[in-house]
């Protein structure tokens, strides 16, 4: 989604701000553009539709300089993404310029209002009219510019991350935020800004993530001042952060999304370090024990995600039913949050989000918090929005993922939901001594048997190019392996554009098995345990009626191997903890099915990483 960066300093804002836009890439978006002051302090904007690389072209004979300025890269929601929609937008006297990420929800009641005032506008933005709106508070109410923001957001109904700068005004920058991230970077003698870390960590790691409806000050020579819409001043939070600049580059690889599958043997153990002892015997996540007794107490649990993370979810279900015998029911976040649901005092609600921004999710979270109930965080991104609004949690911890398609962040929700079931079940004391010692004994095993399953690599690169043809897919699975059936699914779809769905292998005779034909390839997850027979009863109904069956197997299944056209080889794993290793060449396929077909793996069409607005 929309990404911002800011910069004010001793150095040259433009190049720093460029670096920012394309480190922000990766979040999605369809324009950039760029506000400078220079010495004579005028004001310049520049901005065109296309990518990071399309505004340098566009912006390479203009004057660029200057030691203040703000960029942007928008990922159009009101009006199409072109050059005059693009952000910076200036004020009507172009002595402002506003970048903004969100919606102003109520935007055409402050348009028509300033309509009336003469103002006109450019462009089909709602950004433009809140610039427009902070011009003439200004001018109307003879204020300076910290008051106008303040005042304009006053009456801003929806979600916002802006930063201002104003013409002969080379020393201040005002950022603000409501429900969409903004963080301020510190350096020496410089201030960075953005709407996530990555473009800061180069120069500095002490950052102060802002608040909902908190306006930072940021002048030249001064320590950044933080208010409230109202003008409360607050302290600033100053935070260090985690992040190291390795975890932003490809390493080598063509795509991120190559680079996050090979890490996730890496980032799983990352996920059980300190939380797993080294024989493998004992589970310590403090996010539980810290609150035992809310766990204890539990009627129910409720999980709240979108997409990939809804998948995640969808496996932690199975999982915290089977052995903490707690009902649980999962939810999208964007229909919870909307259908007035029944929330009791004892409910927990676990809301699992990668980035820990997403507006939809936030938004339950804030309805089942305000309804009594204890929330409990699964993020990735620390210090993000959605940790920061629950009341206890678990990290990830599988670094920056930066291409857009989820991957080494799903392996690691699993994890954490695995994590969470043994501790949860051993504090109620549900789970046998039987399974909590063999299930947290494979789950260390689990990392090597991703590696292993790595190894594969080739052999998906290489038979991959047969499906390029494939207009559909279907995807099955039973049990654990339906929700990864899901996942699988939607990895193909969101980045080769084929169309593909995800079934419970058995819904297959109640309608999809209509399309199956020569054309059709079905990829079945048909591991061993589980309903392996039923699995492999449903291959062969797809066989009879001439589907290309790709299957991912355990290691020395002849069944199967028999039966099917193409055949997986993953090792043997516990039942619950097979979609971690066999997301990997359902990850593959879809990645190498992308790249034959020349799409933009790590920023597919109209996809956003970080899915801020609803
Ligand atoms: C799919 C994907 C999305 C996200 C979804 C939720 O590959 O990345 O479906 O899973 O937008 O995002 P988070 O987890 O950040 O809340």
């Amino acid at each position: 989604m929309c990404g911002i960066v800011g910069y004010l300093g001793n150095k040259e804002a433009y190049p720093i701000l460029i670096k920012g836009l394309h480190r922000l890439e990766y979040r999605g978006y369809d324009s950039a553009g760029v506000a400078l002051i220079n010495k004579n302090n005028d004001l310049n904007v520049y901005k065109t539709r296309g990518k990071v690389a399309d505004l340098e072209a566009f912006a390479e004979s203009k004057d660029t300089s200057g030691s203040i300025g703000i960029a942007h890269t928008r990922w159009a929601t009101h009006g199409e993404p072109n050059n005059v929609n693009a952000h910076p937008h200036y004020s009507q006297s172009e002595t402002l310029a506003l970048i903004h990420n969100g919606i102003i929800e109520n935007y055409s009641v402050l348009k028509k209002e300033l309509l009336s005032k003469n103002y006109t506008f450019s462009s089909r933005t709602d950004t433009e009219v809140l610039i427009q709106l902070i011009e003439y508070i200004k001018e109307s109410n003879h204020v300076d510019l910290v008051t106008a923001v303040q005042l304009a957001l006053g009456q801003v109904v929806g979600a916002y991350a802006i930063a201002v700068v104003e013409k002969g005004n080379p020393d201040l920058i005002i950022a603000a935020r409501k429900s969409s991230p903004l963080v301020v970077g510190i350096g020496d003698g410089e201030y960075f800004l953005a709407s996530d870390a990555s473009p800061i960590i180069e120069y500095t790691d002490k950052v102060i993530y802002l608040d909902d409806e908190e306006i930072a000050i940021i002048r030249r020579h001064e320590e950044p001042k933080i208010t409230s819409i109202e003008n409360v001043e607050k302290t600033p939070q100053i935070q260090q952060l985690s992040m190291n600049l390795s975890q932003l580059e490809k390493g080598g690889y063509p795509h991120f999304m190559l680079k996050e599958i090979f890490e996730q043997p890496r980032t799983i153990r990352d996920c059980m370090s300190g939380r797993v002892n080294v024989e493998g015997t004992h589970v310590v996540l403090s996010g539980i024990l810290d609150n035992k007794e809310k766990f204890l107490k539990a009627g129910r649990i409720i999980i709240c995600a979108c997409g990939t993370s809804w998948h995640a979810g969808l496996i932690g279900m199975y999982m915290l039913e089977e052995y903490c015998r707690i009902p649980v029911v999962i939810e999208y976040s964007s229909e919870f949050r909307y259908r007035n649901p029944v929330i009791y005092p004892d409910d927990i609600v676990i809301a699992i989000s990668q980035s820990g921004e997403t507006a939809d999710t936030l938004a339950a979270v804030e309805l089942a918090k305000s309804r009594g109930a204890f929330i409990y965080g699964i993020c990735n991104v620390v210090g993000s929005s959605i940790s920061r609004a629950t009341h206890g949690g678990s990290y990830t911890h599988a670094g920056p993922e930066i291409g857009v398609a989820s991957t080494k962040a799903f392996t690691a929700q699993v994890s954490v939901l695995t994590l969470m079931t043994l501790a949860i079940g051993k504090v109620k004391g549900v789970i046998s001594e039987e399974n909590y010692l063999r299930i947290t004994k494979e789950l260390q095993s689990v990392p090597a048997k991703m590696e292993k399953t790595l190894l594969l690599n080739d052999q998906i690169k290489e038979f991959s190019k047969i499906f390029t043809y494939a207009k559909n897919f279907i995807y099955l699975g039973r049990g654990y392996n339906y929700p990864l059936a899901l996942e699988g699914a939607l990895k193909l779809k969101e980045i080769s554009y084929i169309h593909a769905e995800g079934y419970p292998a058995a819904e297959m005779k109640h309608g999809p098995i209509a399309l199956i034909d020569t054309e059709m390839p079905v990829v079945v997850i048909a591991t061993k345990k589980g309903m392996y027979e039923k699995v492999v009863s449903n291959i062969q109904e797809i066989k009879a009626r001439k589907g290309k069956v790709i299957a991912i197997v355990t290691e020395g299944d002849e069944i199967v191997k028999e039966i099917s056209d193409y055949c997986i080889e993953v090792p043997l794993t516990e039942e619950c903890l097979v979609p971690l290793v066999a997301a990997i060449p359902l990850q593959l396929l879809a990645y190498y099915i992308a790249v034959t077909k020349g799409r933009d793996v790590d920023q597919p069409r109209n996809l956003a990483k970080s899915v801020t607005v609803e």
